[in-house]
């Protein structure tokens, strides 16, 4: 009901009566007003008058509601700990391939290599939990097919230079604009799931945490919509999962990396390594080139390059 009011309103770009609606609808004026109340409270700007009900503005919300293609698999959360935890509940439980937990603000959000992901209004924080019919030692495909989308996305959208680091963040320029993090659960042969998180710097301010960090808004001087980065990114990411682009992904990936060729330093939680990044191998790991011209490969690590 929400979903159909919200639309009319926005066709109609006017104020409609409640006499209006409630045909419209099939269903009472104090019903139609029940639910205008309710999208009131949702943060949903919509005036009332003798006349009726005009939607005066618009809100970047993130209801399942404003996903009409994947509605059923959104969970929308105006708050909580990490969407990462809500996903690996929902998948332990069985819920389907594609399902996507969004929130407005994390209070314990976490990044990779035990960071803290601060997550403040204004930015977008979602996990998407996967299950993908691959072995555990490809699963790396879904999260480099992930990280390729969102730069392919960002490129389309908004003509930003979006630039892949090793392994999946996104970089402008040098300043970081997200950051991706995965979960998985798998028996021998086989992923149970793979759980997604992505946090993007979209309309808030992530210099207060991160000085090297940038967000959408401050690249182009203007705000976004969230939902509509969210719709693109979801459809990008889903069309390379589902398609024969998955086992040529790090060949995408590749198109749109900064990291390779360049002088890096690689922090491990065991160790840090300093050479020059050559290569991926089948398995999604950085192949280093030392010093003394040996390589060595890394399969997990945060990467900073040297040569700025
Ligand atoms: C990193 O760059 O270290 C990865 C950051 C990942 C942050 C996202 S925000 C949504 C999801 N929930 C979390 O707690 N973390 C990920």
């Amino acid at each position: 009901m929400k979903k159909r009011i919200l639309e009319i309103l926005r066709t109609e770009r006017t104020v409609v009566s409640g006499e209006t609606l409630s045909v419209m609808l099939g269903v009472s004026r104090v019903s139609v007003w029940k639910h205008i109340t309710k999208l009131r409270e949702h943060g949903y700007h919509i005036e009332a008058n003798a006349k009726g009900y005009r939607l005066s503005e618009e809100t970047d919300a993130l209801f399942p509601w404003e996903f009409p293609k994947r509605a059923s698999q959104i969970h929308f959360f105006s708050e909580t700990g990490s969407t990462m935890d809500i996903a690996r509940d929902l998948a332990r439980q069985g819920c389907p391939d594609f399902t996507v937990v969004i929130a407005d603000r994390q209070t314990k959000g976490r990044g990779r290599l035990n960071r803290v992901w601060h997550s403040a209004d204004g930015g977008l924080y979602f996990t998407i939990v996967t299950r993908p019919l691959l072995p555990p030692v490809h699963s790396f495909r879904v999260c480099f097919a992930a990280s390729t989308a969102l730069a392919e996305t960002l490129r389309e959208l908004y003509k930003i230079d979006a630039g892949v680091k090793w392994p999946n963040d996104i970089l402008v320029d040098g300043h970081k604009l997200s950051g991706m993090l995965s979960e998985m659960e798998a028996e021998a042969d086989r992923v149970a799931y793979i759980a997604i998180g992505i946090g993007i710097n979209v309309n808030n301010d992530p210099h207060v945490y991160e000085a090297d960090a940038v967000s959408i808004s401050q690249l182009l001087g203007r705000k976004v919509s969230r939902k509509r980065l969210l719709t693109c990114f979801l459809d990008m990411f889903e069309t390379k999962l589902h398609g024969k682009a998955l086992d040529n992904i790090v060949a995408e990936w590749k198109r749109y990396t900064i990291t390779l060729n360049r002088a890096v330093k690689i922090v491990t939680i065991k160790e840090t390594l300093e050479g020059v990044a050559r290569d991926i191998d089948p398995t999604g790991a950085l192949v280093l080139e030392m010093a003394d011209g040996t390589t060595q490969k890394v399969v997990y690590g945060d990467c900073f390059i040297k040569d700025k």
